[in-house]
């Protein structure tokens, strides 16, 4: 008996609360958080439970929420078995990222830095960039899609001033984590996947539930919307016919709100759009549609990913008109303002298929090289706080890549040489690079030295080994 549409509720994941906070001689707070890795049993499915591995053991993991200039260190736990419970003969290390923190290279959760079982490790995150939408999952060398796929992500929130001005805040800023999923008779985690290219689930999931129906009232909503799926995108539609208005994307609020039909969100990427519920009377049914893209596998109900269900207005809502609007202008941020002039260096990077045991590369490499190499191999010396402009193409036919550069807000200068999507008009650190298609992003390389990953976030192609490093301002050594 599996999951039908729409039957589900919709829930949030709890929300993480610091054990203590501490004060730097400056006053700057430091937060304190205690995570563990663990083996749990998870109520996915209606009527069977199913083994996870989550931080804390939920699946998803708990939301850290704080403030920009609020930094955090996270006591992180690996309390996992020693042996992965879906690959037996593998240990199970971790190490984990927090995707949109320009963190320092010890604490960005590099492949080959991983935590044993047993062992814990304190990461620090800075919070020193504007609000965004970020999340942590784990990014174990070879084993990150497993690891992610049974339940290591978690969305991790932070606020600012102009963000909490600007736009809904509180029960109406709600975070979607849209994941798909395939489960065996027993309930438990399907994993199939024998040429490393992919996993495409049947049963598409938000915050842990299959098609939940959310009851909303009529007014503006924020969702934050990460793709938290290993393999799958999607775009994403209303039934109604509506527009999304995209207010922020990875790296924080765009310059304009671009409102949109449908959009398309490849792994790892993160949208926040209002969608606008104040027409609506009580009963009225709106479903959120994924409308499917080229290269992934879609089944009967992947169309599908949860439904808004109109229902009265609290009686003090009306009465409150705050955020409850679609503001046009919202943020100029730095990296928004870059352009091709601004550049020290352009580089090419091709994305290809070659070869069946470690198939993915970036220019002929892979992570196996950069291993090879005992790390030494880089693909880019960017010095430190310069710009320069990456152009990446994907030649590897019949794929789609969303590649994911650590550190840095990028900005999409051009798609195929032309403007870039209306959705992706902000601050980004995903590119989805579709098939044959050509994409120059610009940045600027900071604010820490040392060495970060680029890589693609299909999961299964980043294990195999889709993956390079750059240095920031360490010269070719
Ligand atoms: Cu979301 Cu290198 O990861
Ligand atoms: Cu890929």
């Amino acid at each position: 008996d599996m999951p039908r549409p729409y039957k589900a509720a919709f829930t949030r994941p709890p929300k993480l609360k610091p054990d203590s906070v501490s004060y730097e001689s400056d006053g700057t707070p430091v937060n304190h958080y205690t995570l563990a890795m663990r083996q749990a049993q998870a109520q996915i499915l209606p009527t069977k439970k199913t083994g996870i591995l989550g931080y804390n053991g939920i699946f998803p993991g708990p939301t850290i929420e704080l403030d920009q200039g609020t930094k955090a260190v996270v006591h992180m736990r690996n309390r996992m078995p020693k042996n992965h419970p879906l690959w037996n003969h593998h240990l199970l290390a971790a190490s984990t990222h927090l995707h949109g923190s320009a963190s320092l290279p010890q604490y960005d959760g590099y492949a080959s830095d991983v935590i044993q079982p047993g062992f814990c490790k304190d990461y620090h995150y800075p919070n020193f960039q504007p609000a965004r939408t970020l999340w942590y999952h784990d990014h174990g060398v070879h084993f990150t899609a497993q690891n992610v796929y049974s339940g290591l992500a978690a969305v991790y929130v932070m606020h600012d001033q102009v963000e909490r001005e600007l736009l809904p805040q509180g029960d109406f800023d709600v975070p979607l984590v849209v994941s798909d999923a395939m489960f065996a008779a027993n309930g438990s985690l399907a994993y199939d996947d024998r040429e490393h290219s992919g996993l495409w689930g049947d049963i598409i999931l938000v915050n842990g539930k299959p098609w939940p129906v959310m009851k909303v009232q009529p007014r503006v909503y924020r969702f934050r919307v990460l793709n938290a799926s290993i393999s799958r995108s999607y775009r994403f539609a209303l039934s109604s016919g509506q527009p999304f208005h995209i207010v922020g994307t990875d790296g924080g609020l765009v310059p304009a709100t671009q409102s949109v039909k449908n959009f398309r969100q490849g792994m790892a990427e993160r949208y926040e759009v209002l969608i606008d519920f104040s027409k609506y009377t009580p009963g009225t049914r709106v479903e959120l549609k994924n409308l499917s893209n080229d290269n992934n596998r879609d089944y009967d109900h992947t169309n599908k990913v949860m439904r808004f269900d109109v229902v009265a207005a609290a009686p003090d809502m009306k009465s409150d008109p705050k955020w409850n609007h679609i503001p046009t202008k919202l943020v100029d941020s730095e990296v928004m303002s870059l352009t091709d002039d601004d550049a020290d260096e352009k580089r090419r990077f091709r994305l290809e298929k070659d070869g069946v045991v470690e198939p993915w590369t970036f220019n002929g490499v892979t992570w196996e090289d950069v291993i090879a190499s005992n790390f030494k191999l880089a693909s880019a010396d960017p010095a430190l706080n310069s710009v320069e402009v990456w152009e990446i193409e994907n030649k590897s036919g019949g794929w789609f890549h969303p590649v994911h550069i650590h550190l840095v807000d990028f900005r999409v200068l051009s798609r195929n040489g032309k403007a870039p999507f209306a959705w992706e008009r902000g601050p980004k650190d995903v590119v989805y690079v579709g098939e044959n298609e050509k994409v120059d992003l610009v940045m600027r390389f900071g604010p820490h030295e040392g060495r970060y990953m680029v890589h693609c976030h299909n999961l299964p192609h980043e294990d195999h080994s889709m993956m390079f490093q750059f240095r920031v301002g360490l010269g070719e050594d």
